[in-house]
């Protein structure tokens, strides 16, 4: 039967366990048990966003004239935002509600910017890596533009040759990862900028996932007398917008995220101005109206509380965890993907069905996602996995043994989103 609206209103405490129960049955993130979708960086940092969300709630980013708080707020996050990636003088940007938010708005400025700017003839085109985020594909279609996704090298970053030769006149974009999702690898940048230069084209950087801690591991890696980080800020010449979300490694509460542009006239393009209706002129510099205030507080707030040192700290944490991974996987026959070096790393096995195993951890209770091309169990490591990584490892070497003496297939049974 359909729920109706109750009557007469129910008491908070009745609400309250009736929301205990319906969160009984999620994942146990708080126990490390999801490397997906939660980025847990202990109890203090979720108390901070918490109580800077509270006191934001009712407020309303529409208003920038009525809320002037949450307008300093917000530049404030572009500054550090920009300040972090290098940005020349004159780039700008925007806090949106999350990763799809930013690409699509990066998709749209470069569309409307380039109509201005550059022209071509017919439907634009983008050309993106085979591991691109699907968001890419939603801004596409919701825009109007032709996609093409280009297969990666053997080391499962973008090829920029067959990138190169997938260019033709009516594209206008280029993008990268850094990293991207499936494989936690980092794009060659500095060879996807100088193609962008080359060939008068908008290079877009989604860094969604290392926006926030890609600064912080390149200096775990010179603590570590590692190789640098393959470089993606605006350092490079080519980059034209990034898309870099507080809700991940920013440590953030859900709904926000920032996009940043090389330049003005780029950010100009992002921009919605209307003023044929009986109302105030309308100026929304976003795809939405309304934009939670609290999301803008929570991030600032946080952003401030852990500071350089806090970040650099989340940073070594997960450093640590995808060692202690990626050393497993060589210990144990399972492959890693790649050469992955921030947090995300995903591994299979030569000897049996990884994704069989997959399905293995995810019915004892530990949830993550899954790769194809090869196939292979993916984690996104939070800091606060350094508290279960040996307790989750060995179930994977269970899960992985009774694959391996089974020989069970996968089944298909489990979903995973
Ligand atoms: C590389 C990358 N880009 C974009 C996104 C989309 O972000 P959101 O889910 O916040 O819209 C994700 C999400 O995981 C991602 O990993």
């Amino acid at each position: 039967m359909r729920k109706t609206l109750p009557n007469t209103g129910l008491s908070w405490a009745t609400l309250q366990s009736e929301l205990i129960q319906a969160g009984s049955r999620d994942v146990k993130w708080r126990e490390g048990r999801a490397a997906v979708y939660v980025f847990n960086s202990g109890e203090d940092v979720m108390q901070v966003a918490h109580d800077a969300y509270g006191m934001f709630i009712a407020e309303n980013g529409l208003g920038p004239a009525a809320f002037p708080s949450l307008k300093r707020m917000e530049q404030e996050v572009i500054e550090i935002a920009l300040s972090l990636q290098q940005a020349p003088e004159g780039a700008m940007g925007s806090m949106t509600s999350g990763g799809t938010e930013s690409i699509l708005l990066a998709m749209k400025s470069c569309r409307d910017w380039s109509q201005q700017h550059r022209p071509v003839l017919g439907k634009p085109k983008v050309v993106v890596p085979y591991s691109a985020h699907p968001a890419f594909n939603k801004g596409a279609h919701l825009m109007g533009l032709e996609i093409v996704r280009m297969p990666l090298r053997t080391d499962f970053t973008a090829d920029v040759t067959a990138m190169a030769e997938a260019i033709d006149s009516r594209t206008v974009m280029v993008v990268g990862s850094a990293p991207c999702f499936p494989y936690g690898v980092i794009d060659p940048i500095p060879e996807l900028s100088k193609l962008a230069a080359d060939r008068g084209l908008w290079l877009h950087v989604d860094a969604c996932v290392g926006g926030y801690l890609s600064p912080f591991m390149r200096c775990v890696r010179e603590e570590r007398q590692l190789p640098p980080l393959t470089s993606w800020d605006f350092s490079n010449t080519g980059v034209s917008s990034m898309s870099l979300d507080l809700h991940k490694y920013g440590y953030a509460a859900k709904g926000a995220s920032t996009v940043l542009y090389r330049d003005k006239s780029m950010h100009d393009a992002q921009i919605f101005d209307f003023a044929d209706w009986p109302c105030e002129r309308m100026t929304t510099p976003t795809f939405a109206g309304t934009r939670p205030g609290g999301a803008i507080a929570a991030a600032w707030a946080v952003l401030h509380y852990l500071g350089f040192e806090g970040y650099l700290d989340r940073a070594r944490r997960i450093d640590a965890v995808r060692e202690r991974i990626g050393d497993f996987c060589k210990d144990n026959g399972l492959s890693v993907h790649g050469d992955p070096q921030l947090s995300i790393i995903a591994f299979g096995d030569p000897s049996g069905d990884i994704l069989a195993a997959g399905e293995g951890l995810y019915k004892a209770g530990w949830f993550s996602s899954r790769v194809r091309k090869p196939d292979g169990i993916q984690v996104m490591l939070s800091p606060q996995h350094d508290k279960v990584v040996d307790t989750y490892l060995d179930e994977v070497m269970r899960q992985v043994q009774r694959v391996r003496v089974q020989g069970t297939r996968s089944s298909g049974d489990v979903r995973y989103s």
